[in-house]
């Protein structure tokens, strides 16, 4: 899709989870867009070492890989600090992308559970932007982008923890949205819409599916015009508008009920 390309050029960002799918795609679009640097940070020793390798063939030390597992606090106060010495002061743009789908029956969770997935996709966001917001707040500004999921605002069954976590990491970015607004830090969500990645494991992702690139200059696109919710395909878009609206409740709660039973019966490509 075509964007504000130019919005991007000279500016530093970390991207997390950055080895593959969306965040490697972020990562190579703004490199296209010409951003100064970019930190790609992943828990995936391999990828993050392959593609660091080939995109420092292709953009010299503009780019860098930092091996980091985001669940954990320190690890996330060392990657910014690392990042930040790496962009020699200014961080611009830090996306909290890493995440996982968490799928299964809520009968079968247990505490621990339930603590991995809120550690993974909800808690590394929320320890990101602890560790970004002063390095921001001082240089006077900066922005900040949690990617959700459409499952946020349309919670499916066998999803619960994807959809809880996903639901509260988009509730923390709007209230600090305005929270932060005055300072200059401006702060959204993203859905990437529905992406063919390594999340689908083994599943068969639906026909629909956009390829990473899509997904990356779509969310770029949000970024640039600093959309409160950033929505990566049109169905999250009809989603997010449909889900609350009382007048489609009876037909939402069709579609989810359908979802749940057919889930039950095995079939995945609904
Ligand atoms: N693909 C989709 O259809 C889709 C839809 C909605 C939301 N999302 C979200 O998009 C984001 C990216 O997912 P993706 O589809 O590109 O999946 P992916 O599996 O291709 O990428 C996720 C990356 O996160 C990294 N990661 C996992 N745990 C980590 C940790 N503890 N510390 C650091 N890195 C870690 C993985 O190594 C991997 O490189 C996730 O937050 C996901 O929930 C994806």
């Amino acid at each position: 899709m075509e964007y504000n390309r130019e919005y991007f050029a000279g500016k530093t960002a970390v991207v997390t989870g950055a080895a593959s799918g969306i965040g490697l795609a972020l990562v190579e679009e703004l490199l296209q867009c010409n951003a100064a640097k970019v930190v790609m940070a992943d828990i995936n020793p391999n990828n993050l070492e392959q593609h660091e390798k080939r995109l420092r063939e292709q953009y010299g030390d503009r780019v860098k890989g930092i091996l980091c597992n985001v669940t954990g606090e320190e690890a996330v106060q060392s990657l910014i600090s690392d990042a930040v010495s790496f962009f020699k002061g200014r961080l611009d743009l830090l996306i909290n992308n890493a995440g996982a789908g968490f799928a299964g029956y809520f009968a079968d969770m247990t505490n621990a559970d339930w603590k991995a997935a809120f550690d993974l996709n909800f808690y590394s966001a929320l320890y990101g932007m602890r560790a970004a917001l002063p390095i921001m707040g001082k240089q006077g500004g900066g922005q900040i982008i949690n990617i959700i999921s459409g499952i946020a605002f349309m919670p499916m069954a066998q999803q619960s923890r994807y959809a809880a976590t996903k639901a509260a990491l988009n509730a923390l970015s709007i209230a600090l949205r305005a929270e932060y607004w005055d300072a200059n830090i401006r702060i959204s969500s993203a859905t990437p819409g529905t992406t063919v990645t390594a999340i689908w494991g083994g599943l068969e992702p639906p026909k629909s599916a956009q390829t990473p690139q899509q997904s990356a200059s779509r969310i770029l696109n949000g970024v640039a015009n600093n959309d409160r919710v950033i929505f990566g395909d049109d169905n999250d878009v009809r989603g997010a508008t449909e889900s609350y609206d009382i007048q489609k409740q009876e037909v939402i709660d069709a579609y989810l009920l359908h979802v749940a039973r057919e889930r039950r019966k095995g079939v995945t490509a609904i």
